[in-house]
C-alpha cells in the first residue's frame, strides 16, 4: 500500500479532499509547521496521525527541514503533498524524497508564483487563471508542471471569488495528478512531464466553465 504524507499550514480543505478521494494509498500523517493549522482538527476528525513541527522554533531553515525530513523519514512515504504549506523546501530536504514531493499553486505557473496570486492576476487583468500541480523542485512554484485547470476571469471577479473558483478546480485535479504519480503514469523529461509517455498529454489542460 502507497505511504502517502500530506503538509499543511492552514485550513487544510485540499487536504480533507484528497484524503476523501478515491485514491490508491494510505494517509500515514497530516504535519504541519503551524501548530494552529485548522486543518490539523480536520485530519484528526478523519483518523488521521498529526504532526506538529513548528518551524519558529528552529534557529534557521536547514534545522527546522532536516527536522521535518526526520520525522517524515518515520512514515517511509511514497508520496509527499503540500497542500497549503507556506514554506519553501530546501534541496537538502528534497534530495531525501526525490521526485516524490507535489504541490498545488493557485495560479496557472509559471504566471503568479509565490503568495497573493488571486491578487496578482486581477492586478495583470489576465482573462484566464486557474491551478497547477507540479513536482516540487527548490526553486518556488517552478517545478515540472502535471495538471493545470484554468478559469476564466469575469470583469466582476475579486480576490474572493476567484480563489473560490480555482479552489473548486484545485479539488478536481490534484487527486487525477495524485492518482497519476501512484499509478506511475509520470516520465519527467527536460523537465517536463508526461503522462503514460504520451507527449499529448503533456501538462494536460482542463478548461472548465465556471
Ligand atoms: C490553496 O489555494 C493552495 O493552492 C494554496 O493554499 C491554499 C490552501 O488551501 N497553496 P487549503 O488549506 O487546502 O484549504
Amino acid at each position: 500500500m502507497n505511504k502517502i504524507v500530506v503538509l499543511i499550514s492552514g485550513r487544510g480543505s485540499n487536504m480533507e479532499n484528497l484524503v476523501s478521494s478515491d485514491i490508491p494509498g494510505k494517509f500515514v500523517l497530516v504535519a504541519s509547521n503551524n501548530p494552529h493549522a485548522g486543518g490539523l482538527k480536520r485530519a484528526k476528525n478523519m483518523g488521521i496521525r498529526t504532526a506538529i513541527i513548528d518551524h519558529k522554533t528552529y534557529s534557521n531553515r536547514q534545522d527546522f527541514d532536516l527536522a521535518l525530513a526526520k520525522k517524515l523519514e518515520e512514515y517511509e512515504p511514497d508520496l509527499i503533498l503540500l497542500a497549503g504549506f507556506m514554506r519553501v523546501l530546501s534541496k537538502q530536504f528534497l534530495s531525501r524524497f526525490e521526485n516524490k514531493v507535489l504541490n498545488i499553486h493557485p495560479s496557472l505557473l509559471p504566471a503568479f508564483p509565490g503568495q497573493h496570486s488571486h491578487k496578482q492576476a486581477i492586478k495583470k487583468g489576465v482573462r484566464i487563471h486557474g491551478c497547477t500541480v507540479h513536482f516540487v523542485t527548490p526553486s518556488l512554484d517552478a517545478g515540472p508542471i502535471i495538471v493545470q485547470s484554468a478559469i476564466p476571469v469575469n470583469p466582476k471577479d475579486d480576490e474572493e471569488s476567484l480563489a473560490k473558483k480555482v479552489l473548486e478546480q484545485e479539488h478536481q485535479i490534484y487527486p487525477i495528478a495524485v492518482k497519476w504519480f501512484l499509478e506511475k503514469k509520470l516520465r519527467i523529461k527536460d523537465d517536463k512531464v508526461f503522462v503514460d509517455e504520451d507527449p499529448k498529454f503533456s501538462s494536460l489542460l482542463l478548461f472548465r466553465d465556471t
